[in-house]
């Protein structure tokens, strides 16, 4: 088990992948890039894959929070683990920075976790400034375009590499989700991914998308609803709002709060796996299951009952929601 490090500034636990069965040092030899590795998800992949044995570099806007990751990182794995970056990866010159820090340190680069977005970009279409429209492509579609040109001809010519893209199952936006503009910079993203994976088929370089579903660190106990702050000017909400219930995210399918340690289990779980992955997008919860990983604990864990929807079957429910043709 890694060393136990706290820290003032990021909201970590002390992390345990032998719990979710899996060995120390199964990525050893292997330099990660993890883009938004500074918080939440990107934190808990960029921690989970150092403990697991790899090189990591951690590639975020916000430098306070990427200085301190590259900190425990290192306290919790040893000096020259961690590499952090500060980058914004919509711009190119930053992008191209990050691989020139990447290479000269760790001489090459063979998982790239394309992870950054900002969540604020979510209001829907009608009260929206386009440009967050133009923000939200620009980090998620350009972001990863980016990384992917500067990243994978090196993984293509030693025929050696991951890539991933953390995206959300809903390409577009379901009416009780909200974020329409969010999820059409994740659903480009997700794209060019899913292109990409036909692109380098074959070549040895493996992608594929995993949503992360529910990852963080909140306490429900002190949640209250009427404290949210007011919907964006012009956004109709609905005359009845649907009681909050903590118990909902213990549906089946629906785990509650993920911590974001757990999330970097299932990602060194699928880098492992990545040549079966190629090509796919799955839910987080899939890879829990596939790895029969005892989460939350061994006590509380169900099977799924039920299967996961595929893309056309999920674009197909929204579909069918709205009244169609007259018969
Ligand atoms: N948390 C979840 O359950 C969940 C669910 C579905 C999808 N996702 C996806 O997973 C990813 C991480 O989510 P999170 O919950 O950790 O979000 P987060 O906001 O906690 O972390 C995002 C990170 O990206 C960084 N970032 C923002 N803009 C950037 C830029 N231009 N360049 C570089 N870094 C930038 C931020 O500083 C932050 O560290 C996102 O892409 C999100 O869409 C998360």
């Amino acid at each position: 088990m890694a060393a136990e490090v706290t820290s003032t500034i990021l909201n970590i636990e002390p992390i345990d992948l032998e719990y979710a069965g899996l060995k120390k040092d199964s990525l050893k030899g292997e330099v990660a890039v993890v883009t938004g590795g500074a918080s939440n998800v990107g934190l808990g992949y960029a921690r989970a894959i150092a403990w697991a044995g790899a090189k990591v570099v951690v590639a975020d806007i916000n430098e306070e929070a990427g200085r301190e990751t590259e900190r425990v990182i290192n306290a919790e794995n040893g000096p020259d683990t961690a590499l952090f970056v500060k980058t914004d990866v919509t711009k190119e010159e930053d992008v191209k920075n990050l691989a020139a820090k990447a290479f000269e340190k760790f001489g090459k680069v063979d998982i790239l976790l394309n992870n950054a977005m900002n969540m604020r970009l979510n209001g829907p279409v009608l009260s929206s400034p386009v440009s967050d429209l133009d923000q939200s492509y620009a980090i998620s579609a350009r972001g990863v375009m980016l990384a992917v040109k500067e990243f994978v001809p090196g993984m293509i010519e030693r025929r050696h590499g991951v890539v991933t893209y953390s995206a959300t199952q809903f390409h577009y936006c379901p009416p009780m989700v909200g974020g329409t503009i969010y999820t059409a910079g994740k659903a480009a993203a997700t794209s060019i991914m899913m292109s990409l994976a036909n692109e380098v088929k074959g070549t040895g370089v493996h992608v594929f998308c995993l949503t992360p579903a529910g990852v963080g660190r909140f306490d429900f106990s002190k949640f209250d609803p009427s404290k949210l702050p007011p919907p964006p000017e012009g956004m109709k909400m609905p005359k009845e709002m649907p009681k909050f219930d903590p118990s909902m995210f213990a549906m089946p399918g629906f785990h509650s709060m993920i911590p974001p340690e757990a999330a970097g289990a299932a990602m060194v779980y699928c880098i492992l796996h990545a040549e079966e992955l190629h090509g796919s997008g799955i839910i987080i919860n899939d890879a829990f299951e596939a790895m029969n990983y005892p989460y939350p604990n061994p006590a509380t864990v169900r099977k799924m009952e039920s299967r996961r929807l595929n893309d056309m079957e999920l674009t197909m429910i929204f579909c069918n929601m709205g009244p169609g043709f007259k018969k």
